[in-house]
């Protein structure tokens, strides 16, 4: 892939420009520059100034009118560059960044190392690359991601994508394909797919599938309920079983999120899944793990392995931090020719940095108990249980949809890299108020559940030092005070 790392005699000429000594030392010059540049981009700032600040609006404006009703979540345009988990704005404005688009940015903004290799990338024939044309960077990522699945698992084989969605349609059509004419699939309550119109039906918000024709049969279950424990993996067990005597043989698949990122960063033990997913063993439904959202970033690079549920998984969607996404599958699941293709699988830039990420991750101390994960998810739980003993009146007691108190979730949690904390009891109003007033003290974030509504973080571990939560905190608490007292007035 990146032929300045061989002492041979260059094989291609592909392989002679990258090794040419002119295009090292162009990149490091521009790198040497971009460190220097963004080196000022350090700490939270408002715009830079009011000429700035005017034009940033305008282009906001612009943004809503050629967008239509879908408007943009935040006033958020960046400037196209940043420095770790800081971004600068076009207004010259610098929020910090703890929730990287919803995943992608693991490794922050701006990153030199990525960056070198996305330039190198650049000078690549393709920008993107598809089923009938690609590269060997495309068949190297595939292989790394099959060599780090297969350890823990039968998953074998691997289809790239170009977002989460595409990977979960090529699942969910491996799945149908496999288990014809089964013509059902089982998901989670409050689970989240994508938006494609099969994804959006499956996905459990009725917001999101206005107006879409229903023509996936979708039987929901529970996901585990913390507060009830054993209690609740035995009913959902009994519901199971009741599906599978009602449709015999009608499941294709049973859809997994480990951890539910929409469905509010909630997580359940082993045994949970074990008992599950045996049952679909039992029954020939296929145990599908959409790992769009947990992919790196739990305290393993699969949940699956983490959890230890590799033996059960026939096949797995990963995205987000790995730049390009993708469907594995186990060699029984291996779809026949013409189920999956694609004019695009994902940028040559994409691919490669994607590759970089990865192989960072794995070489790196990222994972286990005392790995950089782990670290930075107890010096944000520490964090968050500070604050909530000194201002106990900004953390209630947190309420169920139906406004039950919930006794056993805590202030904060998740897991590994997936961090959520839950203010003013959980409270759909003053959470959504808290999480915009957050975005204007100068830091992102984004919610997650439907009762209890949390806020939740997808920091960038892969560059945040521990210490930086220091100034995400004090921004946190500013913004809490201001809701607390708005909440008020
Ligand atoms: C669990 C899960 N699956 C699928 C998706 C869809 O991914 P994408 O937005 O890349 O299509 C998401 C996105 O948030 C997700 O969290």
């Amino acid at each position: 892939m990146n032929a300045s790392t061989t002492t041979a005699a260059p094989a291609t000429k592909s392989a002679q420009l990258h090794a040419s000594p002119i295009v090292e030392q162009a990149i490091d010059r521009a790198i040497d520059e971009m460190r220097k540049v963004q080196s000022g981009i350090n700490a939270v700032r408002p715009p830079l100034n009011e000429e700035l600040a005017g034009r940033y609006r305008e282009l906001l404006a612009q943004a809503s009118e050629v967008r239509g009703k879908s408007k943009l979540f935040f006033d958020y345009h960046g400037s196209g560059l940043g420095n770790g988990p800081f971004v600068e704005l076009a207004d010259g404005s610098v929020k910090m960044d703890l929730i990287c688009g919803i995943g992608p940015m693991f490794f922050g903004h701006s990153n030199p190392e990525v960056t070198r290799i996305t330039m190198r990338a650049a000078m690549s024939d393709i920008i993107l690359q598809g089923n009938l044309q690609m590269n060997e960077d495309s068949t190297d990522l595939s292989n790394l991601l099959v060599e780090e699945a297969s350890g823990s698992s039968k998953l074998a084989h691997v289809f790239l994508t170009n977002s989460g969605c595409m990977a979960n349609e090529s699942a969910i059509k491996i799945c149908y394909q496999k288990h014809a004419p089964a013509s059902r699939v089982i998901a989670f309550e409050n689970c989240f797919m994508g938006r494609s119109v099969t994804m959006s039906q499956i996905g459990d918000n009725d917001g999101n599938r206005v107006g879409i024709p229903l023509s996936t049969l979708v039987d929901y279950l529970p996901f585990y309920d913390a507060e009830r424990g054993a209690e609740s993996t035995c009913e959902i067990l009994g519901q199971l079983d009741k599906l599978i005597a009602r449709y015999p043989g009608q499941h294709a698949c049973f859809i997994f999120e480990l951890v539910q990122g929409e469905g509010g960063f909630n997580s359940a033990p082993r045994e949970f899944f074990v008992a599950l997913m045996e049952r679909c063993k039992k029954a020939g439904i296929a145990v599908w793990c959409d790992e769009v959202q947990t992919f790196g970033r739990t305290g393993a690079m699969f949940a699956f392995d983490l959890l230890k549920l590799g033996e059960y998984v026939d096949v797995c969607t990963i995205g987000k931090l790995s730049q390009v996404c993708a469907c594995l599958y186990s060699k029984d699941y291996n779809p026949k020719p013409g189920l999956l293709s694609g004019t695009f699988i994902g940028s040559t830039v994409a691919i490669q940095a994607g590759h970089y990420m990865l192989d960072t991750l794995r070489r790196g101390k990222y994972y286990g108990p005392d790995g950089a994960i782990a670290q930075h998810h107890k010096r944000f739980v520490a964090g968050i249980e500070d604050m909530a003993s000194r201002h106990p009146e900004w953390f209630g007691p947190i309420l169920d949809h139906n406004g039950n108190e919930m006794k056993r979730i805590k202030v904060a949690g998740g897991l590994g890299g997936m961090m959520r904390f839950t203010p003013f009891g959980g409270r759909k109003d003053p959470v959504n108020k808290f999480m915009f007033n957050l975005y204007d003290e100068g830091v992102l974030s984004f919610y997650c559940g439907h009762g209890p509504f949390h806020i939740r973080f997808l920091p960038p571990l892969g560059v945040m030092k521990l210490e930086q939560w220091d100034s995400a905190f004090e921004v946190v608490e500013r913004a809490l005070a201001r809701t607390a007292k708005e909440m008020k007035a």
